[in-house]
């Protein structure tokens, strides 16, 4: 299951990307907000809460720029978010990283960049090897801090 989430600069888009997806196959759970005001860290916390808790497997965060909702989704522990804006980076943000949510913003991106980008991550598998030891470094900062 994906879990899908936006805040309110970002509901037509989130729709888009949760009906290209469907199409293809995945399980969506849609969290909205679908119109209503919705500020950007109650949604990331919601959506992460989906994934940690093992509900999900990954996300996808959309608010205007992206930005905020990566840095709120990445104060909490286990979560990898990855800003994804072109195919480089969300391809590699999945190989090397093991991202498990993507952030996109809606004000920066063509929403068929957005289903093309989603579709990348999802499907991209985590290449683990020597990007696994950088995976436990991070997680060894989450605990620290
Ligand atoms: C909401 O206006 C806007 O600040 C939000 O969607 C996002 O861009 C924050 O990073």
């Amino acid at each position: 299951m994906i879990a899908i989430g936006c805040d309110h600069a970002a509901v037509e888009m989130k729709n888009t990307v949760r009906d290209y997806l469907t199409e293809k196959g995945f399980e969506m759970k849609d969290l909205g907000t679908n119109g209503e005001p919705c500020d950007y860290p109650d949604m990331a916390e919601k959506l992460c809460a989906e994934i940690t808790s093992g509900n999900c497997e990954k996300g996808i965060l959309i608010c205007g720029t992206g930005i905020g909702m990566s840095i709120a989704a990445n104060k909490i522990k286990g979560i990898r978010a990855a800003l994804c804006a072109d195919s480089f980076s969300t391809k590699y943000t999945r190989l090397h990283n093991d991202a498990n949510v993507m952030c996109m913003g809606a004000r920066t991106l063509g929403q068929g960049l957005a289903c093309e980008l989603a579709e990348i991550f999802l499907t991209t598998e985590f290449e683990g090897g020597r990007h696994q030891r950088r995976i436990d470094l991070i997680s060894a900062i989450e605990a620290k801090n």
